[in-house]
């Protein structure tokens, strides 16, 4: 079994960035026309309608563990393809920590996974690339990741993608080491620190209150935001937007 099938058009975009298309830049095609912002992360252009600055993001918090079916389908099917179409009135926070427990033992913290040794280091892994990229790319980078059957196998292309410069070692170094328990650690907090506390995950957090199950994210910012509405969140919206790869 290789990598896992895209199921939809938007991870066939995502999986797109695999076959190594040409190499021009974002601007043609999407060009600055009608006040359009166009921002470029790794191969990926993005389209932006332009805002009025001082309104305040969409708090969007995930809390989740690298391996959990149920948190890579909400990856992918809802917040990867919600931050596509209106990633400019979000403010994400991944906290990859789950169900894990923390131990303190002689004043090391250890951790136990819902999904054994692998996923703790999967979540340092996740941690480490919050830790040392752009939040941008850093999403990016993760949500590549979370598609892939072998995750581990699956940085070093990941990396290739959205931050060619930063080299999977150094993200190994930082996950295996002192570093990655130490932000694995941070997350056990955040995680701990829920209120409610979480009852299972993916456990969804917007604008301070949890997201119940039933719930799909798009509509539920888009009736959060408090400013001018992006145009997918018009009732009659077609998906309008365009996302492509340079
Ligand atoms: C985004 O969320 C984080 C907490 O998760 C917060 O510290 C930060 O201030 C928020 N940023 C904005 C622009 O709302
Ligand atoms: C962890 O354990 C060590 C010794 O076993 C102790 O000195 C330290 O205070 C503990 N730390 C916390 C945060 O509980
Ligand atoms: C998002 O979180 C930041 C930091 O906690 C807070 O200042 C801001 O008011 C929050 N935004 C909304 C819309 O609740």
């Amino acid at each position: 079994m290789g990598t896992q099938a895209p199921t939809s058009p938007l991870l066939k975009v995502l999986s797109l960035s695999f076959t190594g298309l040409g190499r021009a830049d974002c601007g043609e095609g999407l060009g600055e026309t009608e006040g359009q912002r166009v921002v470029q992360v790794g191969e990926l252009c993005l389209q932006a309608s332009p805002q009025k600055p001082k309104v305040p993001l969409v708090n969007v918090s995930l809390y989740y563990e690298a391996l959990c079916p149920g948190c890579r389908m909400f990856l992918m099917r809802e917040l990867f393809p919600t931050w596509l179409m209106v990633w400019e009135i979000l403010n994400i926070t991944l906290v990859p920590y789950g169900n894990a427990q923390e131990r303190n033992v002689s004043g090391k913290w250890e951790f136990s996974c819902q999904h054994g040794e692998r996923e703790c280091k999967l979540n340092k892994v996740e941690a480490c690339l919050l830790d040392q990229l752009e939040p941008k790319t850093a999403f990016l980078t993760i949500v590549c990741l979370e598609e892939m059957t072998d995750m581990e196998q699956n940085l070093k292309p990941c990396l290739q993608i959205y931050a060619p410069k930063v080299s999977p070692d150094s993200i190994m170094e930082c996950a295996l080491g002192d570093r990655g328990t130490q932000l694995l650690h941070k997350y056990a907090q955040l995680t701990d620190a829920l209120r409610p506390p979480h009852t299972y995950v993916p456990w969804v957090v917007v604008n301070g209150e949890h997201m119940k199950e039933d719930e799909h994210l798009l509509p539920l910012v888009c009736r959060l935001y408090q400013g001018q509405k992006p145009d997918v969140c018009q009732p009659t919206a077609h998906l309008s937007k365009q996302v492509h790869f340079k």
